[in-house]
């Protein structure tokens, strides 16, 4: 956290994985109708509001996802991610959100619990401290919500 007391600002790296970037030429059955743009405007606003400072990036590279990852460590209060299809398959993005050791919640839009066997896979979600899925963006804001709970127990 940065700032003091009532000041304080928590600190929240935003990660969306491979594919994110192309949300508006994705199915809106499975995606839901809103854009990236759109749910980031309405992510910004609650974190104004929860007094939260975001740090967002899209990157479609494993790797660069974990280099953000290394970077951070000790830089954040707390991880939002939606690793898209690497959650079902990347035992080392897993290893990278354990080594960043904040309190962490992954996001996804769709239920990916109600799709196809190959999205069963919860790799990276394993990491997490929850998982939100299937509540489309309004996931996110869901996951800062909760993130500013997790980190506030911390201090008690
Ligand atoms: C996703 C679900 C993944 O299975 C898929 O590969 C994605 C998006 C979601 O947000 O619902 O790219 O993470």
């Amino acid at each position: 956290m940065s700032g003091r007391g009532a000041e304080r600002v928590l600190q929240v790296l935003v990660l969306n994985g491979p594919n994110l970037g192309q949300l508006e030429r994705r199915p809106a059955d499975i995606y839901g109708q809103e854009s990236w743009s759109e749910i980031l405007e309405r992510l910004q606003a609650e974190a104004r509001a929860l007094g939260a400072r975001l740090t967002v990036h899209q990157s479609d590279s494993e790797a660069e996802l974990i280099r953000l990852l290394h970077e951070g460590e000790g830089r954040f209060d707390a991880l939002i991610i939606n690793p898209g299809g690497l959650s079902h398959t990347s035992v080392a993005l897993r290893d990278a959100i354990e080594i960043f050791a904040r309190p962490t919640i992954e996001v996804h839009l769709s239920n990916v619990g109600a799709r196809e066997p190959f999205r069963h896979p919860a790799i990276t979600g394993s990491a997490a401290q929850g998982v939100i899925s299937g509540l489309g963006g309004q996931g996110y804001r869901l996951a800062l919500l909760a993130l500013t709970r997790l980190v506030g127990e911390e201090g008690r």
